[in-house]
């Protein structure tokens, strides 16, 4: 049973091993998308990224004919993972087991013994199996569903923000990662709110650089997006080599962006750093994160050097203004072993009903998400006292 009031959350969906199997089956691969990369990660032919979709292993190619194909990371013969190596690019991927071969468009290209195979074998009906895919603005989403909706759909108004920290057209150039495996279950990860941004976060106390006049948006699909406003960090007696948080994007007026995607994907762009999380819900207390930094294609050499110090010292498990998460997300997690609710107070104007405008530093923007998670979790409410 569920609270009846929907700003609480119950405990014990933390950290139920059998909660966390129910949820692989019903989000990772139900009808959601799940963003597992940008197409600026995989940009000549024969490129590639592994990744994982809940527990699935999968391979994310661009063929030989310029497309990127995502494919189960799994031989069609007797199931080996394929490919081992996080990315990098290939003719062709062998499955070491028995040497059966695939082109980099995941049909099978060479099987050692073909002429004593069952009768009737035929290699076209062995490729590797492909996964649904959608791009927006060069972003990757997969999907293991029939049932999920048209990608733009399924974002909704959430697009629009998200174009925002795309730089508009989506062309980016990779400039590195971030990998983390955090102590916590995702959703303790995922619960990051803007409540606590300037409470728990140092360094955005000390360089007071953000505004408080933004909003947040959220949907009925469980997104939601922070519109901050920036002000500009100025001259600081914290930082030796203030040059690291300056502000050389094109309209500082724009502000900051986090764009959450239920159930686990986050995008940013905070001053010049842009940043798109993947991440995988590893075990029910373990979530891993892998954090892509990014520039623009029409960037000067100067500004991809300015963009790759800001985003390397900004964000990700030793960021200035990140850096206790960490710590907090497990301390959730251990707390959730105790007996009763979580619950959200700041900006929750009632607890009967949803609404879908927040303020910028509002905890109550989480509600929506928590709601359809409950849907999609079949979880009943307790009936109104
Ligand atoms: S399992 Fe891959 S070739 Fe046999
Ligand atoms: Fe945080």
């Amino acid at each position: 049973m569920w609270p009846n009031h929907i700003n609480k959350i119950p405990k014990e969906i933390f950290g139920d091993p059998a909660i966390f199997e129910m949820e692989l089956e019903r989000i990772f691969y139900g009808p959601e998308w799940h963003l597992v990369g940008h197409v600026s990660e995989l940009p000549n032919k024969g490129d590639f990224k592994t990744f994982d979709l809940g527990r699935r292993p999968i391979l994310i190619a661009r063929g030989e004919d310029d497309r990127v194909r995502i494919f189960y990371n799994a031989c069609t013969h007797r199931g080996t993972q394929v490919e081992t190596s996080t990315c990098g690019n290939r003719k062709s991927f062998e499955c070491p087991y028995h040497q059966w071969s695939f082109n980099t468009e995941g049909a099978l290209v060479g099987c050692p013994g073909e002429k004593e195979f069952t009768p009737g074998f035929d290699k076209a009906n062995y490729g590797l199996r492909e996964l649904r895919m959608e791009q927006f603005l060069g972003l990757i989403f997969v999907t293991s569903s029939s049932e999920a909706p048209p990608l733009e759909e399924w974002l909704g108004e959430i697009a629009a923000p998200l174009t925002d920290i795309l730089g508009g057209d989506g062309k980016l150039r990779l400039l590195g990662y971030h990998k983390v495996i955090y102590a916590s279950n995702w959703k303790a990860y995922n619960d990051n709110d803007g409540y606590h941004a300037p409470l728990l976060h140092s360094a955005f106390r000390m360089l007071n650089w953000q505004g408080g006049k933004g909003r947040q948006i959220a949907t009925q699909s469980g997104h939601n997006a922070i519109e901050a406003e920036l002000s500009l960090p100025k001259g600081n007696r914290f930082l030796n080599d203030p040059s690291l948080i300056e502000f050389k994007g094109a309209d500082p007026r724009q502000g900051s962006r986090v764009v959450q995607l239920f159930p686990l994907t986050v995008a940013t762009k905070h001053l010049d750093t842009i940043n798109l999380r993947f991440a995988i819900p590893r075990s029910v207390d373990a979530t891993e994160v892998h954090y892509a930094y990014f520039g623009l294609e029409s960037d000067s050499e100067e500004m991809l050097r300015h963009r790759v110090r800001q985003s390397s010292n900004l964000l990700g498990p030793c960021g200035m203004i990140s850096m206790e998460d960490a710590s907090i997300f497990q301390r959730v997690h251990l707390g959730t072993f105790t007996p009763g609710n979580v619950e959200f107070q700041k900006g929750v104007k009632r607890t009967d009903e949803f609404w879908s405008d927040f303020k910028q530093n509002d905890e109550a923007s989480f509600l929506l998400k928590w709601e359809h998670y409950r849907k999609v979790m079949d979880f009943e409410r307790r009936p109104q006292a």
